[in-house]
């Protein structure tokens, strides 16, 4: 019989359920631990998707013979202890982005990955996993639009549960909590590495927390001479909107997800193909999941039994982390 991996998940909120629905049912796979400081919400995990045990103590969790993979779906600043705590005990890692909340800890995060190579840690930059983003950065790599490229990369939330994002927007800004899937995106798809960054932002809330910002923009520039912007906002008023275009001299490929299609959601999502000089459109359907967790987690399986890199890795990881601090903090000191 294959080997089984025991799982322990720290963290039952939104992110934790994207995980554990897509691997409970593996047959590679032991659910033994399902941990929240709300035992409430462990309690229910485990009656949703038969974990063996229950717990409000990661400790307990971590410190447990029969825990394999950690996965951590816990808030930024929780990340590095977790971390540390699961590279004692010689765990495998599933550890949410951003890595960490500031520099400081992002560069022990780092550091401690590349101390420890026989623990796998693979950071959840889940569109790496995602079959559409695969399929552009396939295209793009071979020219599909030609360089350099315009991009426009929008991610505004409508946020119907305020006090869990001013409780994130305590941690991260949406330019650092979400940035860092698409800054990867860019440096992936291109192969470039950012040149130039400028940032703006808004506190369109009265009850933010101190010294945090709820609207972002952040105009990037690369070396192979493409640019565009990033735009992330979390708030009560703003519309959810989101925009993934990428054009160039050859083209221009644009990602509509599923839901925000207008007709054929069964076919999946689309990648709208503009050909230019020919001025010809080509629609492109992909079956994907938007958050194909249980791919993710197979990754870091195959790093356990194989030996192979992250995907991205963790250098990339930090790469976009750097950036989007960046960012944060040209805000940040723009308003002081
Ligand atoms: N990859 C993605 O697409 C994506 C999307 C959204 C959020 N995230 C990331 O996932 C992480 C979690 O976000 P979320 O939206 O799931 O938040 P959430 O509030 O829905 O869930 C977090 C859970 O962690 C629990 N928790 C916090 N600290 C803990 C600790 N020390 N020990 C045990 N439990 C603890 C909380 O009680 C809560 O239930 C964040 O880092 C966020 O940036 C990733």
């Amino acid at each position: 019989m294959d080997k089984t991996y025991g799982v322990a998940l720290i963290g039952c909120g939104h992110m934790g359920e994207a995980h554990i629905s897509n691997i409970y049912y593996k047959t590679n796979v032991r659910i033994e631990y399902v941990c929240d400081l709300d035992r409430k919400k462990a309690e229910l995990f485990q009656k949703k998707y038969g974990a063996h045990l229950t717990s409000s103590n990661p400790m307990e969790c971590i410190e447990d013979k029969a825990v394999d993979i950690v996965i951590i779906a816990t808030y930024p600043s929780t990340h590095l202890e977790l971390l540390s705590l699961c590279l004692k005990n010689h765990k495998h890692v599933l550890c949410e982005k951003p890595i960490a909340g500031s520099r400081v800890e992002g560069k022990e995060f780092l550091r401690q990955v590349k101390e420890h190579p026989e623990c796998k840690v693979l950071i959840g930059h889940i569109l790496r996993h995602n079959a559409t983003y695969q399929k552009v950065a396939q295209m793009i790599q071979n020219g599909a639009v030609g360089k350099p490229i315009a991009f426009r990369m929008v991610q505004n939330h409508h946020t119907m549960d305020w006090e869990k994002y001013k409780r994130m927007l305590g941690e991260a800004s949406p330019l650092l909590d979400c940035g860092v899937h698409y800054v990867d995106i860019i440096k992936w798809f291109t192969g470039s590495d950012v040149k130039k960054i400028a940032a703006s932002g808004a506190r369109t809330e009265p009850d933010l927390p101190e010294g945090s910002f709820n609207y972002g923009m952040m105009m990037i520039e690369l070396k192979d001479g493409s640019a565009g912007y990033y735009e992330a906002g979390w708030s009560n008023t703003l519309s959810a909107d989101n925009l993934k275009e990428f054009s160039g001299p050859r083209g221009s490929i644009r990602i509509i997800y599923r839901k925000d299609r207008q007709t054929h959601q069964e076919e999946g999502d689309l990648i709208e193909y503009y050909k230019y000089p020919e001025k010809v459109y080509e629609m492109i359907n992909v079956q994907c999941q938007r958050k194909p967790t249980g791919l993710q987690f197979d990754h870091l399986v195959k790093m356990i039994e194989t030996g192979c890199d992250a995907v991205p890795t963790i250098d990339e990881v930090y790469e976009s982390f750097e950036v989007c601090l960046r960012a944060q903090e040209q805000v940040a000191g723009d308003s002081m």
